[in-house]
Formats: C-alpha cells, sequence, structure tokens
C-alpha cells in the first residue's frame, strides 16, 4: 500500500524566492514542491502540498489529513514561535509529523529560537533549505 503524506507550508511561505532571498533562497514555492513531487514519483508514495497563510486552514488541514494521511511535514512560518492552537491541533491527531524550517532558526532572532510546535514532533529539521523537506519525507517513510 502506498504511503500518504501531507506536506504543509505556513505563512508567507508563498513568498518564496521574492522573500528576503539572503535568507531563503531564490527558489520559489513552485520550485520547492515541483523537488518534493518528484521525490515523491521515485519512492511511489502520496504527496500533497498546501499553503496558506491563515491558522485555522492550517489546522484545519491537519485535522483532515488524520483521515488519509501517514504523516505530515509541517513549516508553520513565524506561527512556530507561538502557536499553541496549532500544537494542540499536531498532537490531538496522532500523526507522525517532522518539523521543517529552511533556515537555521537558531542562528537568528531570539524569538526564532523557541518552537512550540517542536514538543509535539517527532524531530525538527532546520537550516537545510528545501533539502530539509526531502529528509523529513525520508524519515517519515523509514519510521
Ligand atoms: C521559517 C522560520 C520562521 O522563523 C519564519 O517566521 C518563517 C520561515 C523557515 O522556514 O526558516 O516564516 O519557518
Amino acid at each position: 500500500m502506498k504511503a500518504h503524506y501531507l506536506v504543509i507550508h505556513g505563512p508567507n511561505l508563498n513568498l518564496l524566492g521574492r522573500r528576503e532571498p539572503e535568507i531563503y533562497g531564490h527558489d520559489t514555492l513552485e520550485d520547492v514542491n515541483r523537488r518534493i513531487n518528484a521525490w515523491a514519483e521515485a519512492h511511489e508514495v502520496q504527496v500533497r502540498t498546501f499553503q496558506s497563510n491563515a491558522e485555522g486552514a492550517i489546522i484545519d488541514a491537519i485535522q483532515e489529513a488524520a483521515s488519509w494521511a501517514d504523516g505530515l511535514v509541517i513549516n508553520p512560518g513565524a506561527y512556530t514561535h507561538y502557536s499553541y492552537a496549532i500544537r494542540d491541533a499536531i498532537a490531538g491527531v496522532g500523526l507522525p509529523v517532522v518539523e521543517v524550517h529552511l533556515s537555521n532558526i537558531h542562528q537568528r532572532e531570539a524569538f526564532r529560537h523557541r518552537s512550540v510546535i517542536a514538543p509535539v514532533c517527532r524531530g525538527q529539521i532546520c537550516g537545510l533549505g528545501w533539502y530539509g523537506y526531502i529528509l523529513a519525507l525520508e524519515a517519515l517513510l523509514q519510521a
């Protein structure tokens, strides 16, 4: 049976390529999703990608994923640092989740050092750019 995963891109990640390229690089979200889809095809797994700037829409996507996904990869953007609601949604659905950040949040401003999401995730990957999403999917597939 094929594995099914959801990759969630949080707020402002739709601006990738244009947004602070010295931090996030020049790849667009479409470029990132293309690499994710290529990985999915090569590994014969089903991956859906979803982006939203809205906390509620992200929570709805997490809750809905409980009925069809085997795991989640999430880059919660700035919600990482303060969204107890996203954290509770992840804890509530009980799916394995890997948190991903393009940048190394520990090298940046102090407010980015803390993730309220990480304690309810299997693991966290940061600082490795788009490749972090691939590593996260690999980890879910091997789990
Ligand atoms: C980010 C890091 C967050 O601190 C920031 O708010 C983002 C992107 C990253 O991918 O490096 O929006 O999650």
